[in-house]
């Protein structure tokens, strides 16, 4: 199985992504990402074995981390992976602090088959176009805000055209409730 750690959009999150997808002025192969597919990665684990799922599980599940609010508020050309994101240009520190924590926790429980180095800081981004290999001209990004509640374990089958992803379980994060 190919797995991932992932924040997943709701349904208004997703629409206002897709809008700023929409409005890309791609050439050439590249091609948007379909809405279903909009997320925001945490940790990439890559191909591991059924039988580390109860791992894994475990590891999402062990979380105590705050929930946040992503401001996504530009859009970037990437030109190495040849992608078109939506960007954040301030991560919240919670969010970097739970992509370091399940990067560590994969190391610590032995299921980290991608990298046996620490991984540079979290950079929030929604991938929303691939295969872009020239620069294109970007249009500012109304601010999204995705208030975030949960995260989840996420596998992907990338035998397609499109990757076709799959929620495999999702956790809560912790919000302080107002006061009565
Ligand atoms: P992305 O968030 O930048 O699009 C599932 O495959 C997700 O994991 C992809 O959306 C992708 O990033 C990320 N991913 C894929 N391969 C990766 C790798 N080798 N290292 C880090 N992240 C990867």
């Amino acid at each position: 199985m190919r797995l991932f750690y992932a924040l997943w959009p709701d349904v208004r999150v997703r629409e206002h992504l897709a809008q700023a997808a929409a409005a890309l002025q791609l050439a050439g192969a590249a091609r948007r990402v379909p809405c279903d597919n909009f997320h925001v990665t945490l940790a990439f684990i890559g191909e591991v074995a059924a039988s580390q799922l109860p791992v894994l599980r475990r590891i999402g599940g062990a979380q105590r981390a705050p929930g946040c609010t992503i401001t996504f508020d530009a859009c970037a050309y990437w030109p190495e992976p040849q992608v078109v994101v939506a960007v954040a240009r301030e991560n919240p520190a919670a969010l970097t602090e739970l992509s370091t924590i399940l990067h560590q926790s994969l190391r610590l429980g032995g299921a980290a088959p991608h990298s046996e180095r620490a991984p540079p800081p979290l950079r929030a981004h929604v991938t929303l176009a691939r295969k872009v290999a020239q620069a294109p001209v970007l249009q500012a990004l109304s601010p999204i805000q995705w208030d975030v509640l949960s995260f989840s374990l996420v596998s992907s089958d990338t035998r397609g055209a499109q990757s076709v992803y799959t929620v495999v379980d999702t956790w809560p994060l912790l919000y302080e409730k107002p006061p009565p």
